[in-house]
């Protein structure tokens, strides 16, 4: 499976150094670990004689604070990749749905357990995110399981849980399992009127999924969480590895959601990315952008030849981005490049330009 972020593969390739190469193709906050993670992670070094908190007591009360869920209902993991595993783990779906373009790891968690994965398509050069319920709801059966990724990723497009909240309700009425990954969502300064998380009480089919590794910049670290009902963290807790999430993502997680400050900066830092991205590849006749509400931008090229020259000349400077060929439903013109701060995001539109 491809994924973006391979640095390793970016140093060999292209005989740089590590700082000088600018990495666009995992959409990391630019605004870089926050000092009170990295405050957090070398007091806790101490702490690596011990084992970790099976029950990840701190971070989970951190955690319900800031999010204003039960400690209870809260599934810590070993970043959200290791939560969408337990998750398909201990719910053992038949079959697993997936809206494509989509995250890989959905499918791959499947193909691990034997489920079948059903592919659904959604429209992809749009503005607004649309998913397709009636595609949805004619195909669901009781016992499935449907991934929903809001904000999307690679589209970048999302909307609040409310817009769509009354097909899940129905989904779960027919018994399908339905889990949300709002893995970009901290990026959303209205993050807690868009989530789902405080529908997981009054739903027996829903679960959340967020990750700290994204807007912490520390994918490095690993960790994610899970919003969950009783009977599926009991089941989780069956067959997890009580250890997985080390005593050092505790600690990060919990300095981490507890620096509102952070999060504002960050929040401010989007919003003014957001305005050049409508100003500069918005306005650009000659390829088309979905309207971002996550920290990438999805392009559609001309066409393949378009893509690949950008590609090339990003790379020669050092520019890495995602080639969105794996993604089932994009194609070759297509590229996924992460939002970073003003001066790199100038240098990679002039680079774009000078090839279009
Ligand atoms: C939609 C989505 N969910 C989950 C993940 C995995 O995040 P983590 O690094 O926390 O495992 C990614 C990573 O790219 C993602 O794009």
């Amino acid at each position: 499976m491809i994924h973006g972020g391979d640095i390793v593969t970016y140093r060999q390739r292209s005989g740089r150094l590590a700082q000088d190469i600018l990495d666009c193709s995992a959409n990391l906050n630019p605004l870089g670990v926050p000092a009170s993670v990295m405050e957090a992670l070398s007091a806790a070094m101490t702490a690596v004689v011990h084992y970790p908190d099976p029950e990840q007591r701190e971070v989970k009360a951190v955690l319900a604070k800031r999010f204003k869920v039960a400690a209870e209902t809260i599934l810590c993991a070993n970043g959200a990749t290791e939560a969408i595993d337990l998750l398909t783990r201990a719910i053992r779906p038949k079959r697993c749905l997936i809206l494509e373009p989509a995250f890989g790891e959905y499918e791959m968690a499947a193909l691990r357990n034997g489920s079948t994965v059903v592919h659904i398509p959604m429209h992809v050069d749009t503005e607004r995110v649309d998913f397709p319920w009636g595609l949805i709801e004619s195909m669901a059966r009781q016992g499935d399981l449907l991934w929903i990724n809001n904000p999307h990723n690679p589209l970048g497009i999302g909307q609040p849980f409310a817009a769509w909240s009354s097909h899940v309700e129905e989904l779960n009425r027919r018994g399908v399992q339905i889990v949300v990954d709002e893995s970009f969502l901290d990026f959303v300064a209205e993050d807690n009127t868009w989530t789902a998380m405080h529908d997981v009480a009054s739903m027996p089919h829903l679960a959340v999924i967020r990750s700290a590794t994204k807007v912490f910049a520390m994918p490095g670290v690993r960790f994610g969480f899970a919003i969950v009902t009783s009977p599926l963290a009991e089941a989780i807790a069956r067959i997890r590895d009580p250890w997985s999430v080390s005593s050092l993502a505790q600690a990060a997680a919990a300095a981490a959601y507890r620096d509102t400050v952070y999060l504002e900066q960050t929040h401010s830092w989007l919003a003014q990315e957001q305005d050049f991205v409508a100003s500069t590849w918005g306005r650009s006749g000659l390829l088309r952008v979905n309207a971002p509400v996550a920290p990438y931008v999805l392009a559609r090229f001309a066409d393949d030849k378009a893509a690949q020259q950008v590609t090339l000349v990003l790379e020669r400077d050092g520019i890495f981005i995602r080639d969105c060929a794996s993604f089932r439903g994009l194609d070759g013109a297509h590229r996924r490049i992460a939002l970073k701060r003003r001066e790199d995001n100038e240098r990679v539109w002039k680079l774009v330009m000078s090839t279009l």
